[in-house]
C-alpha cells in the first residue's frame, strides 16, 4: 500500500515521516517513534491504555489512523513530566495515593486523568468516574485512581493536595 508523508509534533518534537494510511495513530507512536509508554490493551476502543491527547484533548490512539493526525499536537504519556524530569501534578498524584499496581492502565489513566481534571478543576467523584469510563484497570478498584485525579486536579489548579493518603481499594 502506498505509503503517505504526515507531520506533526509529538512531546514538543516535530515529526515529519511516511506511513500507510491503514497505520494506526498509536503503532506510528510505539513502532515508529518507539514511545512504548502509549499502550495497547485492546484495538477495539474499550480499555483506554491507548490515550493520548491531539491538540490538548484526550483521545485514543488505536481508535485512529496516523495519517488523520497529519498536521496536529499529539502528547503521550512520555511528554506530560518536565524537561527537568518532576513528575507531571497528575504522574505525582498516582503516585501518592498508590493509584497503580501493575501499571499497565495508568499511561492512559493519567492522561485522560489530565484531560478531565482540565475541564472540570473541581470534579466531585461522580464525575471523575463518569469521566473515567473509557479507561479499564483490571487492578485497583478505581477507589485511589479516583482519589488521585481528584488531587491532581486541585494541584493543576494550583491548590494543594490536600489528603493524598490511600484509601481502602
Ligand atoms: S488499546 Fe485503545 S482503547 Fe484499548
Ligand atoms: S494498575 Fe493494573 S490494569 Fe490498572
Amino acid at each position: 500500500m502506498a505509503k503517505k508523508p504526515i507531520s506533526l509534533t509529538v512531546d514538543g518534537v516535530s515529526y515529519t515521516d511516511d506511513v500507510e494510511p491503514r497505520t494506526l495513530l498509536v503503532q506510528y507512536l510505539r513502532e515508529q517513534l518507539g514511545k512504548t509508554g502509549t499502550l495497547v490493551g485492546c484495538d477495539t476502543t474499550n480499555c483506554g491504555a491507548c490515550t493520548v491527547h491531539l491538540d490538548g484533548r484526550s483521545i485514543k490512539s488505536c481508535t485512529m489512523f496516523a495519517v488523520q493526525a497529519d498536521g496536529h499536537d499529539v502528547t503521550t504519556i512520555e511528554g506530560v513530566a518536565a524537561a527537568d524530569g518532576t513528575l507531571h501534578p497528575m504522574q505525582q498524584a498516582f503516585h501518592e495515593c498508590h493509584a497503580l499496581q501493575c501499571g499497565f492502565c495508568t499511561p492512559g489513566m493519567i492522561m485522560q486523568a489530565i484531560d478531565v481534571a482540565t475541564e472540570h478543576p473541581d470534579a466531585d467523584e461522580a464525575t471523575v468516574r463518569e469521566n473515567l469510563e473509557g479507561n479499564l484497570c483490571r487492578c485497583t478498584g478505581y477507589q485511589n485512581i479516583v482519589k488521585a485525579v481528584q488531587a491532581g486536579a486541585r494541584e493543576m489548579a494550583g491548590g494543594t493536595s490536600g489528603d493524598t493518603e490511600a484509601g481502602a481499594a
